[in-house]
């Protein structure tokens, strides 16, 4: 993986750090423990402040992403994120305590939010076949997505009765909405698809820069710019002008529908991808599994000013409790936090010693095959710093 950041944050190598710690909920938790173990064993000079996120306060407080929550984040260099629980709206309503119920709170999702309110505009997920990990696809693949993280069908504008007036505008304004036009609104739903040219241009130009600094020869865009035309029509045309300001990189474009064929086909044929945020969410997770699945997915929101690192998993309520996941997507998280902030030896020291263990293979959770537990897995690592 070597040096991962596409940019560094506050850039203060061998300064005093003040991480946001969010486990969330279920493996979120474990996840988390086992890479403080690791980032304890390499000296990290930091307090690492906890913050409340996840399904106990959406249940009790109708808020799963707390003010206090939002209010640390803007005190901090980075933070490291476990994992949440999200339901969709129903589900959620129904679990909110008596107090809370029928007072129209909806349930959206802390990371989302995180990502829109803090202009987190770029997901990077790297995904590297370590050598001896049993669960790669292929040996010796190497991709990093550049998913855009903030709008298109994430944008969070949806209706799940459609309005009459929205219904009224639309079938003055689009033709093929005449299909549509007679529903009752409560027999349909609306979600919006937003890509503004600012948000596609400036991860397109991320992903260029992120090429020409780690001297990568290739740029795959993603879209469906034959039949989402307006939107990814959008995304691809900023692609191929961003693209003439890096002509020593070969820039190539692929339906995400054929990107997914082409990627199992031959994963060697790509190398740097980069997306809108759903089909980056889609093709990041096919990467992330030619690469050991879950367990491997590490991911980074980046902005201006704050940068969160997570694993690309969710909670895993059936292995909640268990600590029997896998903390290496994690710990790779820790890793690109470690060169976010400029820490790029301890980073470096870091990817070393998951490579070491993975090679060797004595230390392996379930998902690897083995019964190590997640915490084995992690002082396996720390044992190699
Ligand atoms: N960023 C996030 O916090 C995030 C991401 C995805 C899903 N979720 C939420 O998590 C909850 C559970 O979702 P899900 O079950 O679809 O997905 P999940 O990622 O939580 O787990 C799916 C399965 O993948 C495997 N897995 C996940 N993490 C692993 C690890 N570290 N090591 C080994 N195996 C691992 C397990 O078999 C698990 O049952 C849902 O509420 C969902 O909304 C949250």
């Amino acid at each position: 993986m070597a040096n991962m950041s596409p940019k560094e944050g506050t850039g203060r190598a061998g300064k005093h750090y003040r991480i946001a710690w969010l486990p969330g909920d279920g493996i979120g938790i474990e996840v988390l423990e086992a890479a403080r173990i690791v980032l304890d064993k390499l000296g990290i000079d930091a307090e690492y402040v906890h913050g409340d996120i996840g399904w106990e306060y959406w249940r009790t407080e109708g808020d799963a992403f707390p003010a206090r929550t939002i209010e640390l984040l803007k005190n901090v260099d980075a933070a490291m994120f476990g994992a949440i629980t999200s339901k969709p709206v129903k589900a959620a309503e129904a679990e909110l305590v008596p107090e809370l119920k029928g007072k129209g709170l909806i349930y959206r999702s802390p990371i989302v939010r995180m990502r829109q309110l803090f202009d987190l505009y770029i997901c990077l997920r790297p995904c590297k076949a370590y050598p001896g990990n049993p669960l790669n696809f292929k040996e010796k693949i190497d991709l990093v997505v550049f998913r855009e993280n903030t709008e298109d069908l994430y944008s969070g504008v949806e209706f799940n009765t459609v309005p009459p007036e929205l219904a009224e505008t639309l079938a003055k304004l689009s033709k093929p909405f005449a299909a549509f036009k007679d529903l009752p609104g409560d027999q349909y739903a609306i979600s919006v698809k937003i890509n503004t040219r600012k948000g596609s241009e400036r991860i397109i130009r991320e992903a260029f820069e992120f090429a020409r600094k780690f001297k990568r020869k290739k740029v795959t865009v993603v879209h469906k710019a034959n039949v989402v035309r307006a939107t990814d029509g959008l995304f691809l045309e900023t692609a191929k002008e961003v693209a003439k300001d890096y002509p020593e990189i070969q820039r190539d474009d692929a339906n995400i529908d054929a990107m997914c064929m082409w990627l199992l086909k031959n994963p060697f044929n790509y190398d740097v991808l980069v997306a809108p945020n759903l089909y980056g969410d889609i093709i990041s997770d096919l990467c992330a599994q030619m690469v050991g699945g879950l367990g491997f997915g590490c991911s980074g929101n980046i902005g201006e000013k704050l940068a969160v690192f997570e694993p690309t998993h969710g909670s895993a309520p059936k292995y909640a409790g268990q600590y029997k996941v896998n903390p290496i997507a994690t710990i790779l998280a820790a890793k690109m936090m470690l060169d976010w902030l400029g820490e790029k030896e301890k980073g470096a020291a870091l990817e070393k010693a998951v490579a070491q263990v993975i090679k060797a293979g004595k230390v392996r959770t379930y998902d690897m095959g083995g019964d190590s537990k997640t915490l084995d897995m992690a002082k396996a690592i720390a044992g190699k710093l």
